[in-house]
């Protein structure tokens, strides 16, 4: 009799995780679940190397914000396709069923523990930056340390916002946070090169007040705002300086403070 059992997956590579699920959002954008490692435990907000073998056999690995929450039994990824990127050209075909590899040790800034205690805290994120937040804003911690919550999130497109979006959307009826969020939190998606109801850069909309007013909240205190930031160099660098024009001082894990900074990807050097 032959054995009618499924036959189990041969782990090919080091490291290796089994991708569950691909979600293209734009020709630009994708998103994938993957299996969990057992032993991995993480922190929301933090990020680890994923990758896959090059032509040569050897690990081509890139830093990766994991999206999915900590207590999530997969883990979700968010990327950018890079036409001629070395990873992300081949990462953009990847299919349910096949491979990745996943270094786990996570590391990064973006964590609550790196926050002095405040009431409202504000993730501000372009593009991408917004994966390490997709993470938080599903993190009951979250909800339970801050009164308010902020999510900025601003692209050049509608259709590269609808990620964050669906992501939002989706809190409303989550088992787990669907009450939690429930008037806690305040979504401010913005884009700058299309039509849409918020326009314009995260920096412009906090310096002119606008971002307070539509949302009917008061300006930044520093005795009570907390702000975490993920994107371009660029964009970190000019909001820094917002921030601390409004008082707030960047913190470490070592330190904690009232913001803390993350590259969003690195490559547009100032
Ligand atoms: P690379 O050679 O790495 O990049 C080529 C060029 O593409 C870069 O010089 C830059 O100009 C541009 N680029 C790279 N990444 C991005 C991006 N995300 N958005 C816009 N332009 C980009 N990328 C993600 O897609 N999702 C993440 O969650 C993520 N988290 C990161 C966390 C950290 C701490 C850092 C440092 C980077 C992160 N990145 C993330 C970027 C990622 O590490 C790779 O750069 C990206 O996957 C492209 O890899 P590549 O080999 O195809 O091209
Ligand atoms: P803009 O269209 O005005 O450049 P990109 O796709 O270039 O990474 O940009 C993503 C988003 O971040 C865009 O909406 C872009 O606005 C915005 N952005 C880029 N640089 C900055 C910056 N230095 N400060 C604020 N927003 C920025």
């Amino acid at each position: 009799m032959p054995d009618a059992s499924p036959t189990p997956q041969v782990k090919t590579l080091p490291d290796a995780q089994t991708v569950t699920e691909v979600t293209h959002w734009t020709d630009r954008l994708f998103s994938f679940r993957c299996t969990r490692p057992r032993s991995l435990r993480f922190r929301s907000g933090e990020f680890v190397m994923i990758g896959l073998l090059d032509e040569r056999g050897k690990p081509l690995l890139r830093a990766y914000s994991i999206a999915s929450p900590s207590w999530d039994e997969e883990l979700e990824f968010y990327s950018i396709k890079v036409p001629d990127g070395p990873l992300t050209s081949r990462l953009q075909h990847i299919q349910p069923g096949e491979e990745i590899i996943l270094r786990p040790k996570p590391v990064g800034t973006l964590v609550l523990d790196a926050l002095l205690p405040g009431k409202r805290l504000w993730f501000l994120a372009t593009g991408t930056g917004i994966a390490p937040f997709a993470s938080l804003m599903r993190d009951p911690e979250t909800y339970e340390k801050f009164e308010q919550v902020v999510m900025m999130h601003t692209c050049r497109t509608v259709e590269e916002l609808e990620y964050g979006r669906q992501l939002v959307e989706s809190l409303k009826d989550d088992p787990l946070i669907g009450e939690m969020v429930d008037g806690k939190l305040h979504y401010y998606p913005t884009t700058t090169r299309e039509d849409f109801h918020h326009m314009g850069r995260i920096t412009d909309n906090m310096t002119s007040g606008k971002v307070f007013a539509d949302l009917g909240i008061a300006p930044m205190d520093r005795a009570h705002d907390r702000a975490m930031v993920c994107g371009s160099l660029a964009f970190n660098h000019d909001v820094k300086a917002v921030l601390e024009g409004f008082g707030l001082r960047e913190g470490a894990n070592s330190e904690p403070l009232e913001y803390v900074v993350e590259k969003a990807f690195v490559g547009d050097g100032i």
